[in-house]
C-alpha cells in the first residue's frame, strides 16, 4: 500500500488532499505544528478512515529532524505547508521567506535522506503572475515566472517567497536524485473542512460582504479540483516540471455579480493557462458549484447570515 506524507495537513488545501488520499486507500502521514491543537487539527481525526490510516506528526518546516521522522517509510511527499498571510506582514524574512524557502529546502533534504521517490511542491499562481514583461492579453503558461526583483519592489513578499521556493525546488530536482513536480494554483475557493478560517477564504468572504470592493483580476480554482490535480501529478509517471492549476479568471466585481445571480453557464476567461494539466487528464467543476458549496459552507460555519436569500448577504 502506498504511504504518502502531506505537510501542513491541517490547512485548507492540505485537509482536502488528506481526505482524498484516505478515500483512495493511501496510508497517510500528516505534519502539523501541534497535533494536540484540536481547534486547528481536530477535523482531520474525524475524516473517514483516519483512525486506521492517518498518522499525525509534529513538525515545523524549519525542523529538519522532525520532517525526516514524518517522511520515514513514505514513497511520496506532498509539500503543501507554507505561510499564507492575510494582510501586511511586518517581518517578511521571518514570517514568510524563511518558512517558505528554507522550509522547502528542509523538506527536499529530508526527502533525499528518507529515500522518498517523488515530491509534489505546491507553489502558487503568484509565482507566475507578477511578470511585467509578459505580453498583455496573452495567457500565462508554465514558461511565465514572477519577476522576483519586481515583486520585491512592490513588496509582494508572499509572491517572492513562493517564486524563490519553487525555483529552488525545480533546481534541486536537476541536481539530486529526486523527482520534484510543482503545482501553481490560482486563488483557491470552495468549502473548508477545517474550523478556523484560512486567509483566502477570508478574502473571498470580504468580497461577499462587500468589505473589499477592488476590481482585481483573479484566476480561480476549486479546492477539490486542486486536490485532484495534486494527486494526478503525483500518481502519473508522465508528469514533469511545473503545472498551472486554474479553472477560469474573473474581475472581482464581475465575480461578485456572478455570485448574485448564481449563473449556470460555464464561462470566464483564462488568464492562467492549465492546458498542460488538462492534457494530463485533469478536469474542473463549473464555478457555479464552487460558489454554491462555498456559500453553504460559510453559512454553516456562521460566517454568512443563514436563512436569508443569498444575494441579500451581498452589497454591490
Ligand atoms: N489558498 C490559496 O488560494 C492558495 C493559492 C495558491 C497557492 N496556495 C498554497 O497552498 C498551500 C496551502 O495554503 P492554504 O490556502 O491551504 O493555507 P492554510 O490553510 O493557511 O495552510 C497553510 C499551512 O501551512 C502551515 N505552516 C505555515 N508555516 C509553517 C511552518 N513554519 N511550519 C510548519 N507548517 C507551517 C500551517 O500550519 P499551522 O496551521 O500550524 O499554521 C498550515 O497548515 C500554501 O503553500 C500556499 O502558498 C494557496
Amino acid at each position: 500500500m502506498k504511504r504518502v506524507c502531506v505537510t501542513g495537513a491541517g490547512g485548507y488545501i492540505a485537509s482536502w488532499v488528506v481526505k482524498l488520499l484516505l478515500s483512495k486507500g493511501y496510508m497517510v502521514h500528516g505534519t502539523v505544528r501541534d497535533p494536540c491543537d484540536e481547534k486547528k487539527n481536530g477535523h482531520l481525526k474525524k475524516l473517514e478512515d483516519a483512525e486506521e490510516r492517518l498518522q499525525l506528526f509534529k513538525a515545523d518546516l524549519l525542523d529538519y529532524e522532525d520532517l525526516c521522522a514524518a517522511f520515514a517509510g513514505c514513497n511520496g511527499v506532498l509539500h503543501i505547508a507554507s505561510p499564507v498571510p492575510g494582510r501586511h506582514v511586518p517581518n517578511p524574512q521571518v514570517e514568510l521567506l524563511d518558512p517558505a524557502i528554507l522550509g522547502t529546502q528542509n523538506v527536499l533534504n529530508a526527502c533525499l535522506k528518507t529515500k522518498v521517490e517523488k515530491v509534489v511542491v505546491v507553489s502558487s499562481g503568484s509565482a507566475v503572475l507578477l511578470n511585467p514583461e509578459w505580453p498583455a492579453n496573452q495567457e500565462m503558461d508554465e514558461s511565465c515566472w514572477t519577476d522576483i526583483e519586481y515583486a520585491k519592489s512592490i513588496e509582494q513578499w508572499y509572491a517572492v517567497s513562493k517564486t524563490i521556493a519553487e525555483i529552488e525546488a525545480l533546481e534541486y530536482a536537476k541536481r539530486d536524485d529526486l523527482t520534484v513536480i510543482t503545482v501553481c494554483p490560482a486563488l483557491v475557493i470552495g468549502p473548508m473542512l477545517q474550523s478556523t478560517i484560512n486567509s483566502t477564504s477570508l478574502l473571498l468572504l470580504s468580497y461577499m460582504k462587500a468589505i473589499r470592493t477592488d476590481n482585481s483580476e483573479r484566476p480561480l480554482v476549486d479546492v477539490r479540483d486542486l486536490s485532484e490535480a495534486i494527486l494526478l501529478v503525483f500518481e502519473n509517471p508522465e508528469s514533469k516540471g511545473r503545472y498551472i492549476c486554474s479553472a477560469c479568471s474573473y474581475r472581482t466585481r464581475e465575480f461578485v455579480a456572478k455570485m448574485k445571480s448564481i449563473f449556470t453557464e460555464k464561462s470566464g476567461r483564462a488568464l492562467l493557462n492549465s492546458k498542460k494539466l488538462l492534457d494530463l487528464g485533469w478536469n474542473y467543476r463549473p464555478l457555479e458549484e464552487s460558489i454554491v458549496d462555498t456559500v453553504k459552507n460559510f453559512e454553516e460555519a456562521g460566517l454568512l447570515e443563514k436563512g436569508k436569500p443569498f444575494p441579500s448577504t451581498l452589497r454591490f
